[in-house]
């Protein structure tokens, strides 16, 4: 039926119509075989995040609008234009919003649990959805997910180095080829006011040609301009002045540092002096992972840096941190296109499935089934009651590799045990078949 055409549910009535229900634009549903890749992502990503010394965290999806105005910064395109505000249901309630990034809520949950006694730095990680009232397109979702890191409390600049290698390292793990590292530094407040006096300078320079966004956040926050996503400014960006002839002497050294670690550890990098970020609390190391060649389409796999201030501004004491999210719809997107993830759904459909020659017989398939799955085997019974020959169609098509064939042997406590694959086929002792199977598939699995 066309789409929005309307269908009657009661023949012969033509009282109502039905709608045409769809996943709100910008989102979408992961259906199974892209849902289990986000999990052996996330797999990935809880194993090695455990390598490294990071601990789970979960923050709510909502909190306070405040937390994201004060933390990301009022002046940045996730506060301005993208925030899911959420319209407060009484007049005394507080103004919530959805979370559009991991950090922001992570840092306010160090605070208010008196993490800052705790041994430092205190690592954290966090896998989940993401909110932003972005443009869709591919790779741009209104929800999408990230796998996100944070470790507060170290000043670096070692820890930099060793955070920028764990992200990279993911990208490596999941089977993404081609990853780029981009770094720079964008100061601090000893040397950023001087630097942004220089930034303002050059666009002042050049008003006439800004667009009236543009323009009008040009005297609120310079840096914000170096990255938009308005075409127009790509020119004026190129000739802008740079972070890295700003940099005051400890802010250079640190920069410095990272990038030594950074040769000692191996990790491929490019020095890329007009990455800013588009988030406010940066600052010092900032970094990005892209796939070579993409980097002019604002397609990021990831990204982060260091956040010195964040801490402070949230209510708690001095304390500096560093951190990354990246983006898991994009990773999975790559992957797809790159190949990768086709495992995954021989990692997940049946390894038998448990059909018979008596069409009507359903009881006897469900109960050798059920207690396959109670030895731990990914079992599917045929419940549906239609010829053997159709049981044994329907297994080839969900990729099982093998059948259990249940005959007049079951009364003498023997099955069927065929290798759909092989094509061969043998008796097997009921009380032995579990084993049987799960032997089967190691030796499939190593041979
Ligand atoms: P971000 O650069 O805004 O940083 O987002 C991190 C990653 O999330 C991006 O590189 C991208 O892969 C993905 N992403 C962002 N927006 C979208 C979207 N609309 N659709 C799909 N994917 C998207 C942060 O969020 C910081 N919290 C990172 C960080 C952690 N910095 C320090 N700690």
């Amino acid at each position: 039926m066309a789409r929005g055409a309307s269908r009657d549910p009661l023949p012969g009535s033509r009282l109502w119509t039905m709608p045409t229900f769809r996943a709100p634009r910008g989102t979408r549903d992961l259906l199974p075989d892209e849902r289990v890749v986000f999990d052996r992502l996330r797999r990935t990503a809880t194993t090695l995040t455990t390598r490294y010394g990071y601990r789970p965290i979960e923050t709510p999806m909502f909190e306070q609008a405040a937390v994201f105005e004060r933390g990301v910064g009022e002046v940045t395109d996730i506060v301005e234009k993208e925030l899911f505000r959420i319209a407060p249901r009484t007049e005394d309630s507080e103004a919530w919003a959805l979370r559009p990034e991991p950090t922001a809520g992570i840092v306010r949950a160090y605070v208010q649990h008196g993490m800052q006694t705790w041994p430092q730095p205190v690592k954290l990680t966090m896998t989940g959805p993401m909110f932003r009232y972005d443009r869709p397109q591919a790779g741009r979702y209104r929800q999408f997910w990230q796998f996100d890191v944070e470790a507060i409390g170290d000043a670096g600049p070692a820890i930099d180095a060793e955070i920028i290698e764990l992200g990279h390292r993911f990208y490596t793990e999941v089977g993404v080829t081609g990853v780029e590292v981009l770094v720079n530094s964008i100061g601090d407040p000893a040397c950023r006011p001087a630097y942004i006096a220089a930034l303002t300078d050059h666009y002042r320079g050049h008003a006439a040609e800004l667009p009236s966004t543009e323009l009008d956040r040009l005297e609120r926050n310079a840096l914000r301009l170096l990255d938009s996503k308005d075409p127009a400014m790509a020119a004026l960006n190129a000739t802008a002045p740079r972070t890295t002839d700003h940099l005051c002497e400890a802010c250079a050294a640190h920069f410095a540092s990272v990038k030594a670690h950074l040769v000692a550890l191996d990790v491929p990098f490019r020095v890329e002096p007009g990455l800013v970020r588009g988030l406010d609390y940066y600052t010092r190391t900032a970094f990005e992972f892209y796939v070579a060649g993409r980097e002019g389409q604002q397609q990021a796999l990831g990204g982060g840096g260091r956040y010195d201030g964040l801490v402070a501004l949230l209510g708690g004491k001095p304390t500096p941190g560093i951190g990354f999210g990246l983006g898991l719809d994009r990773v999975a997107l790559v992957l797809a296109e790159q190949g990768g993830g086709a495992a995954v759904h021989a990692e997940t459909g049946p390894l038998a499935v448990v059909v018979g020659a008596d069409p009507d017989d359903t009881v006897s398939r469900l109960r050798v089934a059920t207690n396959l799955r109670a030895a731990g085997l990914r079992v599917r019974a045929d419940l549906a009651r239609r010829r053997l020959g159709r049981q044994l169609e329907a297994a080839g098509r969900d990729g099982a590799h093998f059948a259990v064939i249940l005959g007049d042997e079951l009364e003498a406590g023997q099955v069927q045990m065929r290798d759909l694959l092989a094509g061969t086929q043998r008796l097997v002792p009921i009380g032995d078949l579990a084993r049987e199977l799960a032997r089967a598939e190691a030796g499939h699995k190593h041979g």
